[in-house]
């Protein structure tokens, strides 16, 4: 079976607010999907539907091929989550919650688990309830990535981590990946999702409004260009698919459609080409298209 997580027309609403409209998506064998969106798109309420927290209203949502509201015990022997803050049991130390939560998942890989500790540089002795925001994190971390799961959902996994923390959960998760699990990663750290996604759910207002390969949405907007030509570049302003063009001498800078391109190019050449750049958007360059409407 390929499809380990497949989402169709999710809806969900808390009283009369619409926190979901039409959320479908698919998560592949192998595959790590990058769920991203601006605050209260939905993110962690498809999430938490996902984890059988909360029921939908209408729509399917399968883990396994399982139903996650009637078969999520079932589900849960073979998932790890790791939430965006993680709460623990004050009185427990680290070490003590960490393999509380791998006994509740078959015991899970100890050698792993002393690797991960040192790696994260938690001390495992320390009671949970003084551990600062960034430790009580890696404690979710560490248990989760500790454990042989076939499905990871990180649900801003890294809030509050140092740069340095952040990085090797990258690693961690790349790791995995190259395992052949499957990752659904929930974060505002686009880079990390740049780096780690083979494709990307966009969520705006409760709808996905985007998804693909990074590769698929960068074709769909535009490249910015830089282009210095012998003789007068302004023409170039009038072409279709040519925007926020701006001049200085001879050299322009504007964004283009990808579809436009070829033309583009044609008519620049005519005009004698001496330079060209053409940079693909960055994944916050398309998140902010959708984030500003
Ligand atoms: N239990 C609840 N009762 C009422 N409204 C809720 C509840 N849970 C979520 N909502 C609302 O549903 C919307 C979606 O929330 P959700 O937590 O899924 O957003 P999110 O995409 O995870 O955002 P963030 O990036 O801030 O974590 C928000 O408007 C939120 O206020
Ligand atoms: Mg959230």
């Amino acid at each position: 079976m390929s499809e380990i997580v497949n989402i169709q027309g999710l809806q969900k609403c808390f009283g009369k607010f619409r926190a979901l409209s039409d959320v479908s998506f698919t998560v592949n064998a192998g595959e790590v999907v990058g769920f991203i969106g601006p605050n209260g798109a939905g993110k962690s309420t498809t999430i938490r539907i996902l984890l059988g927290i909360i029921n939908r209203e209408s729509g399917n949502a399968e883990i396994f091929g399982k139903d996650v509201w009637k078969d999520s015990l079932e589900i849960h022997k073979r998932i790890s989550y790791v939430p965006g803050d993680v709460t623990l049991w004050g009185n427990l130390t680290g070490g003590e919650i960490i393999d509380l939560f791998l006994k509740l998942h078959g015991g899970g890989d100890k050698q792993k688990r002393d690797a991960l500790i040192k790696r994260f540089e938690l001390d495992p002795k320390k009671k949970a309830k003084g551990y600062s925001k960034g430790n009580r994190q890696k404690v979710g971390l560490i248990a989760a990535l500790s454990v042989d799961s076939d499905l990871y959902i990180f649900d801003e996994p890294t809030s509050g981590l140092d740069p340095l923390m952040e990085a090797i959960f990258q690693e961690e998760v790349e790791k995995i990946k190259k395992s052949g699990k499957s990752i659904l990663l929930s974060s505002h750290i686009l880079s990390e999702v740049e780096r780690l996604a083979d494709k990307v759910v966009i969520i705006r207002q409760g709808e996905i409004v985007e998804s693909g390969s990074l590769n698929e949405l960068r074709h769909l907007t535009r490249s910015a260009i830089t282009i210095a030509t012998e003789r007068d570049v302004a023409e170039m302003a009038n072409l279709n698919g040519v925007f926020d063009f701006k001049q200085k001498d001879n050299l322009a800078t504007f964004s283009a459609d990808n579809k436009h391109l070829d033309d583009i190019l044609m008519q620049a050449s005519k005009l004698g080409v001496k330079k060209f750049e053409s940079v693909p958007p960055t994944l916050e360059d398309l998140f902010m298209r959708h984030y500003e409407g």
